[in-house]
């Protein structure tokens, strides 16, 4: 097997349409899409069977690890239209000093900061723009909060691909940065990501740009979906009680969702699924609240406001997904506040060496309070998302120095 064997042997491909996510409405494959004619997302279909046929674990086992191992469920017919940074599976990393600090039972963490751009928002990205480059997509515009554009950024520039990105104006400056030094066009604009989003929408309305937004772009979702994918065969096919996911937009927790679907009717795991938690900030919770209120669409958040700017989306155009998949899932959907996600970050990087990003710190702060008044069992095993890596964000400063000149009285050191 040749190391980069996933990007160099042709495999067969499975896509077979895709579908309006609200009404089941079919639209053709291998066309450029966004929306659909209801103004909801589309899901790629595939041929369950013909996978089932072509796909087994042993063959898959043997496959270098990256996400392209699953390319019979991924929808890119050609290699030569995959652009990719090295998309690694990620280490699923066990917490067993906070296992036992808590009492519950195994605490894992997926670790996605080890991703090109540091964090899972290449999975999607590499997806949206490998299709982009099939279509001959020139100019691509999206709203971000940061890492969807940086991984757009990347990708983008190596396909040769024009991108102009829009980020609310205190989106974090390494994100601002490593967007523009990857080559795109970047502003920032006085107002949250769906305001971001408005101006992608005229733009594209105006001059043609291709909307990447998450979501309005159907193959985003089909990278994201390679986390559930990941996590099954880590797990050698056996899933974990509960997923505890920091809820944006949502695609990954959507795209989960799917992948487990998907795994089944290939006959890869059982009927048996991971409870899903959605995870929000107490300063930006449209879902926490639509799960309580027993809605099924969520309306804008106003005023939102959190540290975990991942997570700061005022309002989700999957929002009937992600309410979907957590209902059906037994999960439920929980909000935590920021200093909660602060302390986190403090507890997980002490305890456990692990620096985490606000976002899957804020995953962490959720399974505490979830543990402690009941809503997750202490025989539950979980899995948290820990999306970017905790070296893009803010940290404390040092303020202890040492001066080598003079005698050092180790005793106090
Ligand atoms: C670090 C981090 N975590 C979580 C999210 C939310 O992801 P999703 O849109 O899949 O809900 C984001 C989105 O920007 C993010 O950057």
């Amino acid at each position: 097997m040749l190391h980069d064997d996933n990007l160099t042997t042709e495999r067969p491909t499975f896509v077979t349409h895709l579908e309006c996510a609200q009404t089941g409405e079919r639209y053709a494959a291998d066309q450029v899409h966004n929306l659909s004619r209801a103004g909801k997302p589309l899901l790629v279909r595939y041929d369950l069977d013909g996978v089932r046929k072509a796909m087994n674990k042993g063959a898959l086992s043997r496959r270098p690890a990256d996400l392209w191992r699953y390319r019979e469920l991924l929808p890119v017919r050609h290699l030569q239209d995959i652009v990719s940074l090295g998309e690694v599976v990620t280490p699923l990393v066990r917490m067993p000093r906070l296992e036992a600090k808590l009492g519950g039972a195994e605490l894992l963490v997926k670790d996605e900061g080890r991703l090109p751009t540091g964090s899972f928002k290449a999975r999607g990205l590499v997806m949206a723009v490998s299709m982009g480059k099939a279509f001959g997509i020139k100019h691509m515009a999206m709203p971000t909060n940061g890492n969807a554009g940086a991984a757009l950024a990347a990708y983008a520039s190596r396909a040769g691909i024009k991108t102009t990105i829009f980020c609310p104006e205190d989106t974090p400056e390494v994100n601002v940065s490593e967007i523009a030094l990857q080559g795109a066009t970047v502003y920032r604009v006085n107002g949250l990501i769906d305001d971001c989003g408005k101006i992608v929408g005229e733009g594209k309305a105006k001059v043609g740009w291709f909307d990447v937004s998450t979501l309005k772009e159907p193959y985003r979702i089909e990278g994201k979906k390679t986390m559930g994918l990941e996590l099954a065969e880590q797990l050698d096919w056996k899933l974990p009680d509960v997923i505890f996911y920091p809820t944006g937009g949502g695609t990954g927790l959507i795209g989960m969702w799917k992948a487990f679907a998907e795994l089944e009717a290939i006959g890869f795991v059982g009927s048996k699924r991971p409870r899903m938690v959605a995870v929000q900030a107490a300063g930006c919770a449209p879902m926490v609240r639509a799960f309580e209120q027993g809605t099924e669409q969520a309306p804008r958040w106003e005023n939102a406001h959190t540290i975990a700017s991942g997570i700061r989306v005022p309002q989700a155009i999957g929002d009937f997904l992600i309410l979907r998949a957590v209902r059906e899932s037994t999960g439920f959907a929980i909000a935590v506040p920021d200093d909660a996600i602060s302390a986190a970050v403090d507890e997980v990087a002490r305890e456990e060496g692990f620096l985490m990003c606000p976002e899957g710190a804020a995953t962490y702060a959720a399974y505490k309070q979830s543990l402690a008044d009941g809503r997750v069992g202490r025989h539950e095993r979980a899995v948290l998302f820990n999306c970017a890596s905790g070296l893009k964000y803010p940290m404390p400063l040092v303020h202890r120095k040492l001066d080598r000149t003079k005698e050092i009285d180790f005793m106090t050191l």
